[in-house]
């Protein structure tokens, strides 16, 4: 370190402060226009969606944005998934969150709440031909969509004997019932009304229209000091006209009157910590996560069978002699190694019968059939290159030997080069197997309870992320060191020198 002396690392050091200072956006004035980080989830039109051009629009956005001008701060709008709202706030990685996040006792001992900003509530929604589903008791042994996480869930929850299926969005939920996969859909009245009224989903109708009152209101981490800013740019904009005038733009309608205060103030009792109340947690969780991890591995299960099966034949198409079928091949292996798994899962799932829909059949699709059509044919893709890699690896000449033994070329594949292709196979096939147990939980997102998805729904129920999601990973690796300790033990058994 010749030539570095005391002051350039006086110098390196007050750059890589500054840096460090200006990339975690630290302000020199903090109280003159102020940026806050507001969370939402851009999929709850007309609160909160994304525009044509990808900007986010909304009642909520505007809404912010007027409270924003009307008590002097800056928005910066971050688009977290609704279940991971919570923990961002809890974690602080976010000032504040809009959302259409119902007020509710539980959030408000986790959180803080502003006061009400908009009065929602509850509504079931059916296909237009049901006419057994008439109000919610009647939803009793019915398979019921919901979005993860949300007051609605909560509701469906409740129902017995109800199969209840949770997506990521609420625009998804009501797809899978549009699709005719469940047969209702518990979500917010005025984004189903919407939904419905738009003409973006067709053939749904609401049955019961607010099964709740509930009130929405702005959340920050518990005891923020933004709290009263908001509080304050939102009673601005309550009294001087702007509020009904945004709620004219998006509702067509006079806003009724809210309340002046959140109903759930000062909660307090959730956020114990300590080791052992999260040791308690992860124990509690583990039931829950179990079922999951075994769904987890009747997935993998199946779609890897299945992924050998097509795939072995895709390799040795690939090894053809005429070129249009090698080409089949080829192209197979193109498109689902070069397509992202989670696309492939969505066209499936939710493209396969919306096009059926369209050339009039109905057809619909159980998730644990797309989910694992969806996974084998991208694990065939990958084990089709296993196999003609390991095909290819065996010298010519023995296929050659074999021939002028007499052996047909079938037999040859079948008794002299595949033994001994399989044996090499098995590393590369046990990295497939790891890769595709670890992707199952791609399927979450088409309401599969997954091991992952069973963490999700901890988590969107006691907001302790940290110590679920490290439970859930324990568990994944445990399911992943069992299966390389069981590819290791094939590949010793198959080699017969190791073996004698
Ligand atoms: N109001 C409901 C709740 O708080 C649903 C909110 C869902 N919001 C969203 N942006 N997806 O649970």
């Amino acid at each position: 370190m010749a030539g570095f002396g005391f002051v350039g690392w006086l110098r390196l050091f007050v750059v890589v402060g500054w840096s460090f200072l200006l990339l975690t956006g630290c302000s020199v004035n903090p109280s003159v226009g102020k940026t806050l980080r507001v969370a939402n989830e851009p999929a709850f039109p007309p609160f909160e969606f994304l525009g044509s051009e990808g900007k986010s629009q909304g009642f909520s956005i505007d809404l912010m944005n007027a409270i924003a001008q009307a008590a002097n701060f800056k928005v910066d709008f971050q688009s977290v998934p609704f279940d991971g709202i919570i923990p961002a706030l809890q974690a602080k990685t976010v000032d504040a969150a809009i959302s259409s996040m119902t007020i509710t006792e539980e959030r408000a001992k986790t959180v803080s709440f502003s006061r009400p900003y908009f009065k929602a509530g509850l509504a079931i929604a059916v296909r237009t031909d049901n006419q057994e589903i008439t109000n919610f008791d009647s939803l009793k042994n019915k398979r019921i969509a919901v979005q993860i996480g949300t007051t609605g869930a909560k509701k469906a929850q409740g129902i017995p004997g109800a199969q209840i299926r949770s997506f990521d969005s609420a625009p998804i939920a009501l797809q899978e019932l549009a699709n005719g996969n469940v047969d209702a859909v518990i979500n917010d009245a005025p984004v189903t009304l919407y939904a419905i009224s738009t003409g973006n989903l067709k053939g749904l109708k609401v049955v019961e229209q607010l099964l709740t009152e509930e009130y929405y209101g702005i959340a920050t981490p518990k005891n923020s000091v933004n709290l009263a800013l908001i509080n304050d740019g939102l009673n601005r904009v309550l009294s001087n006209g702007t509020y009904s005038q945004i709620y004219q733009k998006w509702f067509k309608a006079d806003p009724p009157n809210l309340p002046a205060k959140s109903p759930f103030e000062n909660q307090s009792g959730a956020g114990e910590s300590g080791i052992f109340t999260s040791v308690g947690i992860i124990l509690r969780s583990f039931p829950a996560l179990l079922q999951g991890a075994l769904v987890t591995l009747q997935l993998t299960v199946l779609s890897v069978v299945l992924g050998l099966v097509g795939g072995s034949l895709i390799g040795i198409i690939r090894l053809s002699r005429t070129k249009s079928v090698r080409w089949v091949a080829r192209a197979y292996v193109d498109f689902f190694r070069g397509t992202p798994l989670l696309v492939q899962i969505f066209m499936i799932y939710f493209g396969l019968p919306a096009i059926a829909q369209e050339l009039g059949f109905t057809f619909s699709f159980n998730p644990l059939a797309a989910g694992v059509l969806a996974l084998s044919l991208n694990s065939a893709a990958y084990i089709a290159e296993i196999v003609r890699a390991g095909i290819q690896s065996i010298e010519p000449g023995q296929a050659e030997a074999s021939q002028s033994l007499g052996l047909s070329s079938v037999q040859t594949m079948r008794y002299v080069i595949f033994p001994q292709a399989f044996r090499r196979m098995i590393p590369p096939l046990g990295n497939e197997f790891i890769s595709l147990l670890k992707d199952t939980s791609l399927v979450a997102i088409i309401g599969f309870q997954e091991l992952f998805r069973k963490g999700q729904l901890i988590v969107a129920d006691n907001y302790r992320a940290f110590e679920i999601y490290a439970a859930v990973a324990v568990v994944y690796l445990c399911l992943t060191l069992l299966s390389s300790q069981a590819f290791s033990r094939l590949e010793a058994w198959m080699n017969p020198v190791k073996r004698s």
